[in-house]
């Protein structure tokens, strides 16, 4: 199947920038017609502008998307300024860089509030809206992370695992209405992620502004929809770890461990 992005209506979260901002951008040139969602008003009109900019058609809504009036608000405008919903694509989502025992049980629940919750809340609100949608999906951005969990990336990892488990048994679920339920797993990408991560005490050096250029991952997501596949490792980074965790889950486990002891072995 080939999805026809010409006219296709989506809402996008998190597109104030990052990711989602790149893929805004994508999605406008290739003439879907996009309601976007932040927290930020300044921000994510100037993005709608930069779709406009290059042909697309983009209504900027803020929504604090853990919120659920506004999360229910953000989703009705989309679908009356579009004129119904053919997708979503559930993007919006928070980092925490720290190990499990230097965070709060606050700070965690924050975390599966915008990475789990949001997002499971607007699939179950968008059935309705999307069944009535031309080739409709949902698109999941969670991260290789979601399949491989990160020692650091403790909290963040559960959100993702969680997020990839309800994706594939929706997947099987919205089989019914017709919803395709895609999910990507994007590796390293130099994003303002880390500076914006709840809590930044890791110890390793994660240099994220050598990670992919946004728009490489814009452009993957686009065509995991165009494509309809189910889900997309997208990165050499996530290629290799995710092939690594498959086939030597052992081995990933070894090193793992064997950094975390070398990262945190008290000073002689
Ligand atoms: N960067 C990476 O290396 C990487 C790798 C794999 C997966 N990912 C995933 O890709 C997605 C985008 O990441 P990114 O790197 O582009 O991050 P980013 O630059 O920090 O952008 C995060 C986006 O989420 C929005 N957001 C955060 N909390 C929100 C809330 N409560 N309500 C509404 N919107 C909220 C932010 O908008 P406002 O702050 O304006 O509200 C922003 O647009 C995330 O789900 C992330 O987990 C990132």
């Amino acid at each position: 199947m080939r999805r026809d992005l010409r006219g296709w209506r989506v809402l996008l979260t998190g597109a104030s920038q990052g990711i989602g901002e790149a893929l805004a951008v994508e999605l406008g040139r290739a003439g879907a017609r996009l309601a976007l969602t932040s927290r930020s008003p300044g921000k994510i009109a100037s993005v709608a502008e930069a779709v406009n900019a290059v042909g697309g058609e983009a209504y900027p809504l803020v929504a604090d998307l853990t919120c659920d009036e506004e999360r229910r608000t953000a989703l009705h405008a989309a679908n009356d300024r579009l004129g119904g919903l053919d997708g979503i694509i559930n993007n919006a989502g928070l980092g925490s860089w720290n190990h499990f025992a230097d965070g709060t049980e606050e700070g965690f629940r924050e975390m599966m509030d915008i990475n789990f919750f949001a997002p499971a809340e607007l699939m179950r609100e968008g059935i309705p809206l999307l069944r009535l949608g031309r080739q409709p999906a949902i698109l999941n951005i969670a991260s290789r992370c979601g399949r491989c969990a990160l020692p650091s990336w403790t909290e963040y990892s559960a959100s993702k695992s969680a997020l990839v488990g309800l994706t594939e048994s929706l997947r099987a679920e919205y089989a019914r209405f017709g919803i395709d339920v895609l999910l990507a797993l994007p590796g390293k990408t130099a994003t303002d992620f880390l500076k914006n991560c709840r809590l930044a005490t890791g110890k390793a050096k994660l240099n994220f502004e050598e990670g992919m250029a946004p728009e490489r991952v814009a452009k993957a997501l686009l065509s995991s929809l165009i494509h309809n596949r189910r889900e997309s490792w997208i990165g050499g980074d996530s290629y290799w770890m995710l092939m690594l965790q498959r086939f030597w889950p052992g081995l990933i486990r070894r090193k793992l461990a064997a950094r975390v002891r070398e990262l945190y072995q008290p000073a002689a």
